[in-house]
């Protein structure tokens, strides 16, 4: 499935982008299970999820063939991986590269999540590295940004997220697309969310900064992520410059999952 399937058309821009983030959790068979049952309650939703927002799965890596075999009966499910190489191909041992991902059938890659710029080090350098290349194959990249507990305390917030989209973000082309997450750390699994006073703040901000990368800033999805769940989505969702969500939790159960999509 490419990017085809997504944004591909000026009215996708004005639909919500809801995508969960599997993380490294669960067996394959988990995986098939939870595939199975967002396809079946989507298959019997009469509130029309699927027309009104764009639904994009990211599991492990491993399990990204089998997610791809059940999405054959879905369609309009997108798939994407949690990371990729910096590298095009050659001797680097254990990576994967954004070409492999295309030829699994991922339409899209997250990039510079916070876990993996906390616990595998990769700094602002290598994840515009790491996005240009995603473009290059044809992966729409999701580059996430946001701040720590500590830079939000010490006013810090806005000044992080400017450096990281400045950054991080590569110049596009004419035709080239991209996808932001702002991601505050401190709200990741914590339950806690901003308020939607500084998400607006900081959505209209990266929005103003996307000028400086693209001629066409309006084109670019902003997600939220971060402790998104069915009983704050409707609130969160709604805010302007708020084009979906990256959910973590709450994306490992298809009801909580779908009630997130279905609130958007
Ligand atoms: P939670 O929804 O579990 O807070 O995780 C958010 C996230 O990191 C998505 O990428």
């Amino acid at each position: 499935m490419g990017n085809s399937v997504i944004n591909s058309l000026p009215d996708y821009i004005m639909k919500k982008l809801i995508a969960g983030n599997w993380k490294m959790n669960g067996g394959i068979n988990d995986a098939k299970t939870l595939i199975a049952n967002i396809i079946n309650t989507l298959s019997t939703d009469d509130s029309q999820i699927q027309t009104r927002s764009d639904i994009l799965i990211c599991p492990p890596f491993l399990h990204i063939p089998a997610v791809r075999h059940s999405l054959h009966s879905n369609p309009h499910i997108a798939l994407g991986a949690q990371d990729c190489s910096i590298y095009e191909d050659g001797a680097h041992t254990g990576d994967i590269s954004a070409a492999m991902l295309k030829d699994s059938g991922c339409s899209h890659v997250i990039i510079g999540h916070s876990e993996r710029r906390q616990n595998n080090s990769e700094t602002d350098d290598l994840i515009a590295r790491k996005a240009r290349l995603a473009l290059d194959k044809d992966l729409m990249p999701i580059i996430c940004v946001g701040e720590t507990a500590q830079e939000r305390e010490s006013g810090e917030a806005e000044n992080i997220v400017t450096r990281q989209i400045r950054a991080c973000v590569p110049e596009l082309g004419t035709f080239e697309e991209i996808t932001i997450a702002y991601e505050p750390v401190w709200a990741i699994g914590t339950g806690k969310i901003p308020t939607p006073d500084d998400v607006t703040t900081m959505h209209s901000l990266i929005r103003r900064l996307l000028k400086e990368k693209t001629a066409r800033p309006e084109r670019v999805r902003i997600l939220y992520g971060g402790s998104l769940k069915p009983d704050n989505a409707k609130i969160l969702l709604a805010l302007p410059n708020v084009d979906g969500g990256l959910i973590g939790g709450a994306s490992l159960k298809a009801k909580d999952f779908l009630a997130i999509a279905a609130a958007a």
